[in-house]
């Protein structure tokens, strides 16, 4: 397996950051915030993420079947979600799906949640099924930059359930690389920091 050379500072900023229950936000979004969407403006992300974003949708027609749910959370936003889920869903539900307030990606800018448009469309767990267009959007995702953050079977490496709806900007050629080694962001992490690269 080959990477591009990287520096060891892109694990802590940039795109390749890494943001897990181990790993809080160290720095706040550096890039400009935009909406993904103009039917959507308040779904923020970094401008270069967003960007490959459109350049997908573009590719696959794919706003016209799915919708941005969610995209840049303050930390406020992020408590705000995780409080109100452990009213209306419990400790349980709320670790598996929510991370712990300043321990989101989605406070980098470069993490999206998308949802089939349909009704209701459930804003934690928006519907996003491995057929049709969310599909192609997901067969898509990696020659874009984009990762399946939460996959089935790595749940205990990246500590949060399988959710087909979250969507990670770490760029090109990562995305490819972890797509095709079925690596997640822990591990291919961990893969770099055990090459001589630096
Ligand atoms: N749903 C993801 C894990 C988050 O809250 O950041
Ligand atoms: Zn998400």
């Amino acid at each position: 397996m080959s990477v591009t050379k990287t520096s060891k500072d892109d694990i802590y900023s940039g795109d390749l950051i890494l943001v897990n229950a181990m790993h809080g936000i160290v720095s706040e979004v550096t890039s400009p915030l935009v909406p993904v969407h103009p039917s959507a403006p308040s779904i923020l992300m970094c401008s270069h993420a967003a960007d490959a974003l459109n350049r997908l949708m573009r590719e696959i027609d794919g706003w016209t079947s799915i919708v941005p749910v969610s995209g840049w959370r303050s930390r406020e936003e992020q408590q705000k979600i995780w409080d109100d889920s452990l009213e209306e869903n419990g400790i349980a539900f709320t670790r598996k799906y929510v991370a712990v307030p300043g321990h989101s990606e989605h406070q980098t800018g470069l993490a999206i949640d998308l949802g089939l448009r349909q009704e209701p469309l459930d804003f934690i767990c928006p519907a996003f099924p491995d057929s049709g267009i969310c599909r192609i959007f997901r067969e898509k995702a990696a020659g874009h930059g984009f990762i399946l953050r939460y996959p089935a079977g790595k749940e205990k490496i990246t500590g949060i359930a399988h959710e087909p709806w979250h969507f990670r900007y770490v760029g090109i050629p990562h995305a490819e690389i972890m797509a095709r080694e079925g690596l997640v962001l822990e591990e291919y992490i961990d893969f770099i920091r055990q090459t001589d690269l630096f």
